[in-house]
């Protein structure tokens, strides 16, 4: 089931120097780049169908034509490489294995979109992975493959790593513009959106690093060899993660449209100790979960997973056994995104911070049946009425586990009846 098209290069040995990378093919599509008009490129990723990679899936070469014709104004690339949606570990992988596959796809963006100038983003608690693109970076300067003529074109390219300190909402497309910028990353109100006025209110395309460097290949091999991985409305491959009861966690280069259910069996070894699936959370922590019997008839696609109403996210799959303890889970959930707001909205702020009372106090056997009903209320009344979706990325997998889960909610509340009959 495993295929090598972005993760062609992560099992040689030392592919993230240059030599070893270029004895693989690293760079080679920069020939046939500069002999094609930027328009082309676009359209040439445009028919590859590829999908931004990030989470939300939007096409990458219809959100590069969206930038303005004929602006007296620089365009910039903003590389999103700030990973931190919990079970999302994949663009480390590029970051460590194969950094020059996303300076070439750098170089791609920026041919096709005019860009001279590009910031990558990166996950502040990443050191090992920031040193080891830089190191490429630094390789690419000294070989001419950026800086004032790549390749020996007439074409300059600089590319700068800023690194995050920790926040998980920099990762939220104009927080990050606002981090690079030198602010504290607070969302900002859209519209304008960035590929209007993003960077120093410049247009500016944000793409995520895998989204990125998929472009070597399309480049290298055409749309039509893209296409011919995945299914037709998600055409391609991507670098899934498996964690949590699975037999073999790790990350694993598949084509979109697998069965999910034959995925965790034959690909991460089935669940773990002979257990008994209980869910299965499809793409990051902000995705709804999956109940076995949905999870029997999900694909891994964008499409199937909109049909049982969650999101393809970041490629995360957790897995998670029978003796979960769905109600520690969202706790745990909730902590994460109410210590992760940035506070300018009431609703995020105060709201996450009320859900995660109610869910304590049911598990300290202090909570009723109408708490479970107020915090499921809660999560409609947050939804949607706030700068961000960091909000909706904590209601809406929470109200999942509340409805499909509801009896083991109960359970908690019914401890508290039983402490006060006594
Ligand atoms: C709270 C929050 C955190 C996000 N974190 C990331 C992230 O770590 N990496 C990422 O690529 N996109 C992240 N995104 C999505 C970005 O806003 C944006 O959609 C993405 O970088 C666009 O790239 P793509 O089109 O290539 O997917 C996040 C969004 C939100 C709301
Ligand atoms: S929803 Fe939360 S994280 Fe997003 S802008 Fe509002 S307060 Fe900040």
């Amino acid at each position: 089931m495993e295929v090598k098209v972005l993760s062609a290069k992560f099992d040689i040995a030392d592919a993230h120097l240059l030599e070893v990378a270029k004895q693989h093919g690293a760079y080679a599509t920069l020939e046939k780049l500069f002999a094609m008009p930027p328009a082309d490129v676009i359209d040439e990723v445009k028919n590859s169908g590829l999908r931004g990679r990030g989470g939300a899936g939007f096409p990458a070469g219809l959100k590069w034509s969206f930038l303005p014709k004929g602006l007296d104004k620089p365009v910039y690339l903003a590389v999103n490489s700030d990973e931190s949606e919990p079970a999302t570990f994949k663009d480390r992988y590029i970051l460590t294995r194969d950094p020059h596959l996303l300076i070439e796809g750098i170089i791609i963006c920026c041919w096709a979109i005019g860009c001279h100038d590009c910031y990558i983003y990166i996950r502040g608690e990443y050191t090992t992975q920031r040193k080891a693109l830089q190191k490429a970076i630094d390789e690419a300067y000294d070989a001419g493959y950026l800086g004032e003529k790549v390749a020996g074109q007439d074409f300059r390219l600089d590319v700068t790593v800023h690194r995050g300190a920790g926040a998980y909402v920099c990762g939220e497309e104009t927080a990050l513009l606002e981090s690079v910028e030198g602010r504290k990353g607070q969302p900002r109100s859209k519209p304008p959106f960035p590929a209007v006025a993003g960077l120093y209110g410049c247009p500016t395309i944000i793409n995520n690093v895998q989204t990125i460097a998929s472009l070597p290949f399309i480049i290298a091999n055409g749309a039509d060899a893209y296409k011919a991985y995945g299914t037709e409305k998600s055409p391609g491959t991507h670098l899934f993660g498996i964690s949590g009861h699975v037999e073999r966690p790790g990350m694993y280069e598949l084509p979109l449209g697998l069965p999910l259910l034959e995925v965790i069996d034959k690909v991460a070894g089935g669940v773990w100790k002979a257990r008994k699936l209980k869910a299965v959370i499809p793409g990051g922590s902000s995705t709804p979960v999956l109940t076995p019997e949905e999870a029997a008839t999900t694909t891994l696609d964008y499409e199937s997973m909109a049909a049982h109403k969650t999101m393809f996210g970041s490629g995360g799959i957790v897995v998670l056994d029978e003796t979960v303890d769905m109600v520690r889970l969202v706790k745990n959930l909730i902590d994460f995104y109410h210590h992760e707001s940035c506070g300018q909205c009431t609703p995020c702020r105060e709201g996450l911070g009320w859900m995660l009372k109610i869910v304590k106090q049911l598990l300290n056997g202090e909570g009723t049946t109408a708490d479970i009903d107020l915090l499921r209320e809660l999560c409609d009344n947050i939804e949607m009425k706030t700068v961000c979706v960091l909000s909706a990325a904590c209601t809406m997998p929470v109200r999942s586990y509340l409805d499909k889960f509801r009896p083991e909610f109960e359970a908690y509340a019914a401890d508290r009846a039983k402490t006060e009959a006594a």
